[in-house]
């Protein structure tokens, strides 16, 4: 019998575009002799509709005018254990799930809270549980957590909104202090992603404009000093037992990799790291491996870091919901370590209703 798969995409979050283009491929790819599917869009004012619109429709966004469109909500009662389908004579139809798939990046859906609803539920699904999902959404928390582990990290120094517009001056000094007066320092919202609120700052004024930028993403705010290497990035799955792929270059086409360079210029690339020595490749499979277990991780994630001029493995973010568009770093790791995408998503599905693997 075919499983019935929960697949809820968009998202009120400033990730919603990103995630209709990994739902996309995730459609396209998924093994339709498996599952029964069923889609939520999840709109950016955060209303959420089951809908059939077609593949393109997700992806150019067009599903959220298709007047077969119904209003859905998840159940956090277990006897419901699914979805509750509104009608058009205002009753609820019950629709029982089996697993459910979040390719919703970043806030509310990558960050623990969907994660919740699931576990209230009961409802197994694809990727970290609500600790470790919130814990890797938070870069101030994940810095604390992975400093425990002995794996490499940049230097940080954590600030909030509170405390920057009570006196900036004071945090402007103290920043600089902890990194000795030394630039360029990278600012980041401690919560985030897709690069929004993040800037390079190469003086004093630059770090004040950074850190009230940052601010506005999220209370919490970080600062890094700048790490000079390339970027890389592993791809690893599993529960109890994950594994690691093979290494991912990030070759942006900007100063960093931005909002820009990710999604918008087109010149960014990425490609397999062939170039290095198979120790330094199991050094950095094992670096990943490390922060996935400290963080407690499930089913899947996606480890980056730098390799700076001395080849050290620097830590640098982990995503529990990696892009997933054709062209992403997650799926194509895979594929070259041998897994078709198809392959691992049916294998991510496995591994969130079994959670022992
Ligand atoms: N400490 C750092 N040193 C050098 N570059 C950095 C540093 N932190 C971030 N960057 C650059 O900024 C980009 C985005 O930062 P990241 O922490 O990965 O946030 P996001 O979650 O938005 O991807 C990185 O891919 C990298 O290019
Ligand atoms: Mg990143």
């Amino acid at each position: 019998m075919k499983q019935k798969l929960l697949l809820l995409f968009g998202g009120a979050s400033s990730e919603h575009e990103v995630s209709r283009m990994s739902a996309a491929s995730v459609l396209k790819q998924l093994d339709k002799d498996k599952y029964e599917l069923y889609k939520v869009g999840i709109t950016k004012e955060g209303n959420w509709f089951l809908t059939d619109s077609p593949v393109s429709h997700i992806e150019d966004g067009s599903w959220q005018k298709d007047p077969e469109n119904r209003r859905a909500i998840l159940s956090p009662d277990t006897s419901d254990h699914g979805l509750l389908v509104l009608g058009t004579d205002d009753r609820f139809e019950r629709i029982p799930i089996d697993a459910a798939f979040a390719v919703l990046h970043g806030k509310h859906g990558e960050d623990g809270t969907l994660q919740g609803l699931f576990d209230l539920a009961g409802i197994p699904y694809v990727g970290a549980g609500t600790t470790a999902s919130a814990a890797c959404m938070d870069k101030g928390i994940t810095k604390m957590i992975v400093a425990g582990t002995g794996v490499r990290q940049a230097d940080f120094y954590l600030t909030d909104r509170y405390a920057f517009a009570s006196d900036p001056q004071g945090i402007l000094k103290e920043a600089e202090e902890h990194f000795h007066g030394k630039y360029p320092l990278f600012v980041k919202p401690a919560n985030a992603g897709s690069s929004v609120g993040i800037s390079k700052a190469k003086n004093n004024k630059e770090l004040f404009d950074a850190i009230r930028i940052a601010a506005e993403e999220d209370h919490k705010v970080l600062v890094e000093e700048a790490i000079v290497g390339r970027e890389i990035e592993v791809a690893v799955l599993g529960n109890r037992h994950p594994r690691a792929s093979l290494i991912g270059e990030i070759l942006a086409a900007g100063e960093f990799y931005d909002y820009e360079a990710k999604y918008i210029s087109q010149g960014s690339k990425t490609r397999i790291l062939d170039d290095i020595s198979q120790e330094k490749q199991e050094e950095i499979q094992q670096a990943a491996l490390d922060v996935y277990r400290a963080m407690g991780c499930e089913g899947l994630a996606r480890v980056d870091f730098f390799l700076d001029k001395e080849e050290a493995v620097v830590f640098n973010e982990i995503n529990t919901l990696p892009g997933f568009t054709k062209i992403s770093m997650y799926p194509k790791l895979w594929e070259a370590s041998g897994i078709p995408y198809k392959d691992m998503l049916s294998m991510l599905i496995d591994l969130a209703t079994d959670k022992m693997e």
